[in-house]
Formats: C-alpha cells, sequence, structure tokens
C-alpha cells in the first residue's frame, strides 16, 4: 500500500454485473479519447452530451471535439449548474431533447458533470424510448469515485431528496482525473470526504494510505488516480454483491445519516456542501459509537484528525450560520430514507474500516448523543 507511485497509464475497474457489466476508465487526460471508447463499445451509435452551464464552460468544446474525432455524431443540453436542476421540470426538458435530438435505441447520452448531471442524465435514459444507454463522464471528484458507478440515478421530490429514480446502469464510466484540476478546492475537498469514506467504511490500509498520501492526491499526483480506483474497485464490487442495496450496498451509506440531517437543516445550501456534511456525519458515526461502546475513542479520533488536516468540518460550530438544534435534527432523521417501520437504522463501526449496519438504534440514544454534539 505505501509502494512509490509510478504509473500514469489508465486504470481500467471492471464492474461485474452480467449483461449489464461495464469498465470504469481512470486515467489523466482520457476525455480525448471518449469517441474511441464509445465508437469500440457502440459503433455506429450518436451521442446527446448533457452537462451544465459550468462544467460546458471548461470541457464541453473538447468533449465534442473527441466525438467528432471518432465520427460520431453529437448534439448537446444544456442545463443550469446545481441541486435546483434535479426537478421533474428539467427532467421533462432533458428527456424532450433527447427525443428532439433523434436519439434512437441504438444511440447513447453522455452524462458531462458532477452527481446532479450523473443523476438526472442516468434517470432520462432510463426512461427515454423505455431506456437508452448512457456514458458517464464523472467531472467532480466526488462523482469520480462514488456516484458515476453503481446506476443510482434520480431528481428529488418536494419530500426529499433522490425520492423518484432508478437503478440504471451505465455502459461506460470514464473518469479523466486532469479535469478535477479545474475544480474549486472546496469542492475537491468535499468530494474527499467520499475518498476517506471508503477508507473508514472497509478499509484500514487504505485510510492509512491516505493519511500519508492526500497531499499528493490533492496536489494532481499519481496518488489521484491510485486512490480514485481503490474507491471504484470498492464500490464496484459491493455493487455487484448488492446493486439494489438490500444489504451491504448501505454501507455506502457511512456518516449520510447524520451528515443529510445537517445538510438539510443548512437548506442544501452552500454553507455545507454535501461532502462536508458526509465528513461531519462520519466524525459523528464514529463519536456515537465510541459512545456506545463499540469502537475505541482513539479510533474516532483519528478519523476526526484526518478529516481535519484535509480541512473538512469536523465540528458543526464550524458551520456558518450554525445548525439546527436536536429536536430539528431529529424530525430530518426520521424523515430519512433509512427508517424503517419507526426503527432507525445507522452505519455505525467497531474501528477504522469496520462499519456495519445496525438496525434498531434507540431514538432516545441518538437523541442524547446529539444534544453533546450540537451543543
Ligand atoms: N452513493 C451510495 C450508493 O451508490 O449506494
Amino acid at each position: 500500500m505505501n509502494a512509490p507511485l509510478k504509473a500514469r497509464e489508465p486504470i481500467t475497474v471492471p464492474v461485474a454485473l452480467g449483461n449489464r457489466a461495464y469498465e470504469i476508465v481512470i486515467g489523466r487526460g482520457l476525455l480525448g479519447s471518449l469517441g474511441g471508447a464509445i465508437k469500440a463499445l457502440r459503433p455506429g451509435a450518436r451521442a446527446v452530451v448533457v452537462t451544465d452551464e459550468n462544467v460546458a464552460a471548461h470541457h464541453l468544446a473538447a468533449t465534442e471535439a473527441a466525438l467528432t474525432a471518432a465520427g460520431i455524431a453529437s448534439s448537446r443540453i444544456v442545463v443550469a449548474p446545481g441541486e435546483g436542476s434535479k426537478t421533474v421540470a428539467t427532467f421533462e426538458r432533458v428527456c424532450e431533447d433527447i427525443i428532439a435530438a433523434r436519439i434512437e435505441r441504438g444511440d447513447l447520452a453522455v452524462a458531462l458533470g458532477g452527481g446532479v448531471i450523473g443523476d438526472l442524465t442516468g434517470f432520462a435514459a432510463s426512461c427515454v424510448r423505455r431506456g437508452i444507454d448512457f456514458v458517464q463522464v464523472p467531472t467532480s471528484l466526488l462523482a469520480q469515485v462514488d456516484s458515476s458507478v453503481g446506476g443510482k440515478t434520480g431528481i428529488n421530490s418536494r419530500h426529499g431528496k433522490n425520492l423518484i429514480g432508478a437503478f440504471h446502469q451505465p455502459v461506460l464510466v470514464v473518469a479523466d482525473t486532469a479535469l478535477l484540476d479545474t475544480l474549486p478546492v472546496r469542492e475537491f475537498r468535499a468530494g474527499y470526504a467520499e475518498v476517506a469514506k471508503y477508507g473508514l467504511l472497509g478499509d484500514a490500509a487504505f485510510f492509512a494510505w491516505l493519511e500519508a498520501n492526500w497531499q499528493d492526491m490533492f496536489a494532481g499526483g499519481p496518488a489521484r488516480e491510485h486512490a480514485i480506483a481503490v474507491c471504484c474497485r470498492a464500490k464496484a464490487g459491493i455493487v455487484a454483491r448488492d446493486e439494489r442495496e438490500t444489504g451491504e450496498r448501505a454501507l455506502l451509506n457511512l456518516g449520510h445519516t447524520f451528515g443529510h440531517a445537517l445538510e438539510a437543516g443548512c437548506g442544501f445550501s452552500q454553507r455545507l456542501l454535501h461532502g462536508e456534511a458526509v465528513a461531519l456525519g462520519m466524525v459523528m458515526a464514529f463519536d456515537f459509537s465510541a459512545r456506545k461502546g463499540l469502537c475505541s475513542a482513539a479510533d474516532a479520533a483519528r478519523a476526526r484528525a484526518h478529516l481535519a488536516a484535509v480541512g473538512l468540518p469536523t465540528h458543526v460550530k464550524q458551520v456558518p450560520g450554525g445548525v439546527p438544534g436536536v429536536d430539528a435534527l431529529m424530525d430530518l432523521i426520521a424523515q430519512d430514507k433509512k427508517v424503517k417501520r419507526g426503527a432507525l437504522t445507522f452505519i455505525l463501526v467497531r474501528g477504522i474500516g469496520q462499519a456495519f449496519i445496525e438496525h434498531n438504534v434507540d431514538a432516545a440514544e441518538v437523541r442524547a448523543f446529539l444534544s453533546g454534539a450540537v451543543a
């Protein structure tokens, strides 16, 4: 794990899902080969690129040039950036525009963007003509290590995030790590919370490697491709074993129950980005596990120390404007989709790399913990 990293060859991670299997290709500068990769996979297919205004300004021209160079005819759909595009209205527009572009069953959509674009495009692809293929070209760290892999697609309902959607696997994921060079550092850092998550939930050696190598990853050295590949391999394994989240896949929600409540309590605003909420949520999951005697205080402190070292928030006091009180957070946790027949389900830990699913968590215990954590 601590061997020097030299290779900058693309890394291919297979997702073993039978007749829906696909590859995740990770490497610096891969965007230029996107057209060739699509042509090899779907000869003669046309493409529609779905992206947002911010990503379009940086990467749409290069994406279209890569498609043209491979002889692939393409059209574009550009939506507004941000979570506000995960709506029924934008979904309808994307579907209608895909149909207007005469994209047929044998053609495909290309999701060029972060998690919002991947979720929106994938869901539209799952519905248009009862399902067309799509390719993920994730442009954020969060999307490269998590949301572009595994086929969860969808939009938000007025009742909550991602409540309207479908499992629809991409046919290819192309993660060009150079695209992350243009991300604001705050956004890169927020995506890093999901990278650390893979170490914290199931791979103590990877967590130790991250403690030693995270700076190189931020700086764009070879640690970046290595870390993204480790995350994608871990996720590919989990998704292959539990595509529909009937069990093990829920481990990927480490930090997300507390995190979603904090994120919702801040109105899904720039005050607290999703990854920042996940960082806070993971610290809380470790502290709560330590309080329950499941995990050592030393491991909880180590998780917190690493997230703090990279500059992620590890205490709710660091959220500008503060977070809602215990009653509001408990209401938000109760609405979480992981609540089953009134019982709370949490991802807890027995140590670094040892997450497990705990059903029937006592709400009074959570409330008592939160009273200390948000005081
Ligand atoms: N982002 C968690 C999952 O894909 O299951």
